[in-house]
């Protein structure tokens, strides 16, 4: 049941902390601050390219685990909407790694791109929330999330069990091909180890969001702007919001906005910004400026620093925990996931069975 909450979705999120770290358990040893994948029947070693394959949420997940794979391993990795791969004859070569990212583990064209995959001789690798599904049952090693069930359309703490899997993936491809120092990996432990008490920080700041979205519900249209690993985490905000509140949402990279979407802000148009201080916040900064100059409503997601940095004064802002910017784009998954539910609530939509959606998408 939703015990003490009005609705599945902010049961969900707000389990995060616990599943999250149900699923660190899992990979990450916390005292000598090392990670254990489960055995493969391949060397990681030898993977030259990694395929990612997915779609919706679990599409997002994968788009960030490029960032963590080639910033860590230095393999390129390409990330695929499932519909769009298995229809284009995808090049593939025998003996690479594909990963296969879904919640429901029943989603029907990441299970035919899956196929696919397997038939052109590459080691598949299933991420699932659901061990006895097709996608698991398939793949030659399925790796899980403990999330447990996730019952609100809306996917929230699968995605952010995903990134943790997805990380420590990435820590072993790298620590595999010697890229990856004892030193680095006891580092991006810690961080991840941390991410559960972070989180449960983060969401006892929900009454800030609750208010920010009053002045966000009264819009037609949104923007999410996020650079690096938090580009994804903007496509999923947008995504978030589209679902739950009926309201249009575009997430873009930062760095785009020049290029088409800043013909689109205007005062009716909220920008929310999702900027960590990692090596990329000036530059995402600069596109604040811009946005603020054109009259833009900014709701600024930054930590302490980055928002003491901040040159000009958003509409609105909102403080994460200072984290390494490993972890950042987990982290930045929750304020979108809370802002697109206190919306939803405002408008008084169904926020756990959004209109026209289904939870597992079986046909395609
Ligand atoms: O079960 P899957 O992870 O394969 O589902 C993929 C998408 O259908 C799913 O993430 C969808 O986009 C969600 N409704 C997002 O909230």
């Amino acid at each position: 049941g939703k015990g003490q909450h009005r609705h599945f979705m902010v049961k969900e999120i707000y389990e995060q902390p616990q599943v999250i770290g149900d699923t660190l358990n899992t990979m990450l040893n916390p005292a000598s601050r090392t990670i254990t994948l489960p055995e493969l029947p391949f060397d990681l070693a030898t993977i030259k390219r990694v395929t990612i394959v997915a779609c919706g949420t679990s599409y997002y997940a994968g788009m960030v685990t490029k960032y963590w794979i080639e910033q860590l391993a230095r393999i390129p990795v390409d990330v695929e909407i499932a519909s769009e791969f298995r229809y284009r004859q995808p090049v593939l070569v025998a003996g690479d790694m594909a990963v296969f990212i879904s919640q429901s583990g029943e989603t029907a064209d990441t299970l035919a791109a899956l196929r696919y995959c397997r038939d052109a001789g590459l080691h598949t690798v299933a991420l699932v929330n659901v061990a006895e599904s097709t996608i698991a049952r398939e793949a030659t090693t399925a790796l899980l999330t403990q999330a447990g069930p996730e019952i609100g359309v809306a996917s929230t703490k699968a995605f952010t069990t995903q990134l943790v899997v997805l990380a420590c993936l990435a820590m072993g491809i790298a620590r595999a091909n010697g890229r990856l120092t004892p030193e680095q990996e006891a580092h991006l432990s810690q961080a991840l180890a941390e991410v559960p008490a972070r989180i449960a920080e983060m969401l006892r700041d929900e009454d800030k969001i609750r208010v920010i979205a009053e002045d966000v519900a009264q819009a037609r249209d949104v923007l999410y702007l996020g650079r690096g690993p938090c580009y994804p985490i903007a496509l999923e905000g947008a995504l978030k919001l589209k679902e739950v509140s009926y309201i249009h949402a575009e997430g873009y990279a930062a760095g785009e906005l020049k290029h088409g979407p800043i013909a689109l802000i205007d005062d009716h148009v909220p920008v929310v910004v999702l900027c960590p201080s990692d090596e990329l916040y000036d530059k995402t900064a600069s596109n604040v400026q811009e946005v603020i100059a054109r009259g833009a409503k900014v709701l600024f997601i930054s930590d302490a620093e980055g928002l003491s940095k901040l040159a000009v004064a958003p509409m609105a802002s909102f403080t994460m925990p200072m984290v390494d910017p490993f972890v950042a784009p987990i982290l930045y998954a929750v304020p979108v996931q809370l802002l697109a539910y206190h919306v939803a609530l405002a408008r008084g939509t169904d926020v756990d069975q959004p209109r026209n959606l289904a939870k597992s998408v079986t046909v395609e």
